[in-house]
């Protein structure tokens, strides 16, 4: 962390005395700060930023919140694991001369928090935009060409526009991690992030521990999110980048008065509200881990978790379960083995069809979109170590999906999901092979 340079830091402060505490503005200079009493807001009065000492406590932070919505909702926090120690009379936010973001703790003159902004900009200037993303660039700069943005920093919220994924040209990984509690926005040990290994997807984690996994984007959304396509009455448009430069999911609204976000919550939850404006409180109406089938890997290798069952895992057709003693007493974890050995270089082995399916982990999947279904087969049928292959675009339907590992976190929907082809011996091909 840079030191503020301490004569500007008195320029600054002796400005701000002369400021009015009121004014509503967007944006913060080198020579107009923003003081502990005061608010940032965007031009069309959406999103508000400004100090926030949690009830109870004696710490101070660097929020933004939505500036319309009466029960104030954090979705952003600069400072959340060194806050000021005090309330906000003590917290400045400033930015230096060459672009840097630093919030200042007025008791002790010492910085506890800047932005790590690397480019030097001649007239740096920070302003909190419309869509709540809070913003550093040069005065006279594009729209678009920012020095530093709160959106490659998000807390544990997701808003319209924020992405999270990897840049591998930035090198950037957009993350969430959870509040610790409703009144410490320190990180705890719950982390939502893109996992760019194999057909990419976003797991949710507990410090080391796997917690649930979204599965691939299959072209709509995904493949363990299938109820997704129910969004479009609220016109909720998604976007899933999957390039050499970029891989990242992110959300849109057209219409500025439907709020909503995407959160990973304090006691581990991933939901999404929307705000409900005739009642003023927000409408939690999706989360993960919903039902029990959504544990990751639940029922183990090759077990395949239906909600609607009871005991909830079963075996692929040709798999029976490796411990029976603790499947027959309803512990699945330990999934299942094959009954028969594959027969590879004979190319007698076939395929069962499990459908309505969250696809397996893909973590160790390949991915080849030149290929269709009947393609797929083929690949994998010649490759001794494919276990399984499966659609990899449900919209454009083509697209080929390879796994080479065990298969693990397979579940069933009553609505959606897709059908995979699990490799089995000739011997325990049944009815359902294909
Ligand atoms: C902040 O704390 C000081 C004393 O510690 C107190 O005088 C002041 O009223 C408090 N300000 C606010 C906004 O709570
Ligand atoms: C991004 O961060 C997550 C969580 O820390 C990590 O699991 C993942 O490997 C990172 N991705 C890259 C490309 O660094
Ligand atoms: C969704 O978009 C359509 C067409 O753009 C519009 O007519 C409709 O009012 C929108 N619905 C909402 C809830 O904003
Ligand atoms: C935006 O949504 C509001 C409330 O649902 C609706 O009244 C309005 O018509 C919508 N505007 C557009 C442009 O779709
Ligand atoms: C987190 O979300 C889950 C699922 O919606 C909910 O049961 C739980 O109460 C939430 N926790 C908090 C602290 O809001
Ligand atoms: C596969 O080939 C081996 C060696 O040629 C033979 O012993 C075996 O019986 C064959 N298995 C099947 C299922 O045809
Ligand atoms: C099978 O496919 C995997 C993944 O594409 C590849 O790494 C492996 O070399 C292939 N094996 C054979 C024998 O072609």
């Amino acid at each position: 962390m840079k030191n503020i340079g301490c004569t500007s830091f008195l320029l600054a402060s002796l400005l701000l005395a002369l400021l009015p505490s009121s004014t509503a503005r967007d944006t913060i200079t080198p020579t107009t700060p923003l003081s502990g009493d005061q608010t940032l807001v965007s031009s069309a009065k959406l999103f508000a930023l400004g100090f926030f000492t949690p009830a109870g406590t004696s710490n101070t932070y660097l929020g933004i919140w939505y500036n319309n919505i009466k029960t104030q909702t954090i979705v952003w926090v600069a400072n959340r694991d060194s806050p000021v120690a005090g309330n906000s009379t003590d917290a400045i936010l400033s930015i230096s001369r060459n672009g840097a973001l630093i919030i200042t703790d007025r008791s002790t003159n010492l910085p506890v928090w800047s932005s790590q902004t690397t480019s030097s900009l001649a007239t740096p200037l920070a302003q909190l935009l419309d869509n709540g993303n809070f913003v550093v660039r040069n005065v006279a700069s594009g729209d678009n060409d920012f020095a530093w943005q709160s959106f490659d920093h998000p807390t544990d919220t997701l808003i319209p526009g924020m992405k999270i994924g990897v840049n591998f040209d930035t090198h950037i990984n957009r993350t969430v991690t959870a509040w610790k509690s409703d009144t410490d926005p320190s990180s705890s040990s719950y982390i939502a992030a893109m996992d760019t290994n194999g057909d990419p997807q976003l797991y949710f984690w507990s410090g080391l521990k796997k917690i649930w996994r979204s599965g691939p984007w299959d072209g709509l959304h995904f493949s363990g999110v299938p109820e997704t396509t129910t969004y479009i009455q609220f016109n909720l448009s998604f976007s899933f980048i999957n390039t050499k430069n970029e891989v990242s999911y992110s959300f849109n609204t057209q219409n500025s008065s439907i709020v909503t976000r995407l959160l990973l919550n304090q006691s581990g939850h991933v939901q999404r509200a929307i705000w409900l404006w005739d009642t003023e409180r927000w409408n939690f109406f999706w989360q993960v881990p919903g039902d029990q089938c959504d544990n990751y890997a639940a029922c183990g290798p090759y077990g395949v978790c239906d909600p609607n069952m009871s005991p909830v895992c079963e075996c692929v057709q040709g798999f029976m379960p490796r411990n029976p003693t603790n499947w027959a007493l309803m512990e699945g974890k330990d999934g299942c083995r094959r009954k028969t050995t594959l027969d590879c270089r004979n190319g007698t082995d076939g395929f069962v069809r499990v459908s309505g399916a969250k696809v397996p982990d893909t973590a160790q999947a390949v991915v080849d979109f030149s290929l269709g279904l009947d393609g797929c087969k083929t690949r994998c049928l010649m490759n001794c170590s494919c276990t399984a292959y499966a659609l990899a675009n449900l919209n454009s339907g083509s697209g080929c999906l390879m796994w080479v590992a065990d298969l693990v976190d397979m579940r069933l929907y009553t609505i959606g999901g897709q059908d995979v082809y699990v490799r089995v011996a000739a011997a325990d091909l049944g009815k359902h092979s294909v």
